[in-house]
């Protein structure tokens, strides 16, 4: 039996009979709990994915907000609908879009520094990235697997994929065998420097850029990973 199981229901790249929309959206289940990490741009594409994906995000346990941009919180106005009063876990300084999903019949959890959410689960907490100037917090979700293994989900990547995956280190003592979210565009060093710390696949995808795909894939054959809307990971 897998370890966990990450599915995921939106990326920039659409899957086969599925729709695609510039933004994230990806469920994993592992020890029993169901957890939706980011929750893209558009509520009909997420709905319409899940659907066709045999997903109900009406049993979910709780929801994770890498970061305050719509690309990543769009989506949640249907996960309002459908699971009324859900924990979703923001990054502290999210005030917007925290009362946004409020309205949207949500519960935001801000979330100021690294924590165990529960059932194998975990936020690195907000680590400061930059965008277009200004500064924005951003988390990866942690997932961590027997062993001490633990599979790193990343939604823009704005303070640096490798700043996350450290962060992720350093404060659960995991050793990361997956990474897969939105790299923004990554230098080729921060690139090596995560290629050092992920001993297992790393997955770009959403804003990683083809460039950032392509270095991977050349690169680092042995660890990149193709997916898009519609993949299933196992571990
Ligand atoms: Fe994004
Ligand atoms: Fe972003």
């Amino acid at each position: 039996m897998a370890r966990a199981v990450l599915t995921v229901l939106v990326d920039n790249e659409p899957g086969e009979g599925l729709r695609g929309s510039w933004g994230l959206s990806i469920l994993v289940e592992a020890g029993g709990r169901r957890v939706l990490f980011d929750a893209d741009t558009e509520p009909d594409v997420l709905e319409f994915n899940a659907k066709r994906l045999g997903v109900d995000l009406g049993g979910v346990d709780f929801a994770v907000l890498s970061h305050p941009h719509s690309d990543h919180y769009g989506g949640f106005e249907f996960v309002g609908r459908v699971a009324p009063g859900l924990t979703v876990y923001v990054p502290r300084g999210s005030g917007r879009v925290a009362r946004l999903l409020r309205g949207w019949g949500l519960k935001p959890v801000e979330v100021s520094e690294a924590a165990r959410l529960g059932g194998g689960f975990a936020t690195t907490g907000p680590l400061e990235g930059v965008y277009m100037g200004r500064g924005i917090p951003e988390q990866a979700l942690v997932v961590i697997l027997d062993g001490g293994e633990a599979a790193v989900l990343v939604g823009c990547s704005h303070p640096g994929v490798d700043n996350l995956v450290e962060a992720a280190v350093r404060a659960f003592g995991v050793k990361p065998v997956l990474v897969i979210g939105g790299f923004h565009g990554p230098s080729r060093e921060t690139l090596d420097r995560l290629a050092s710390l992920v001993d297992g696949r790393i997955c770009a995808i959403h804003c990683s850029g083809e460039e950032a795909k392509r270095y991977v894939r050349e690169r680092y054959p042995e660890k990149a990973c193709d997916a898009r809307t519609g993949s299933v990971i196992e571990l």
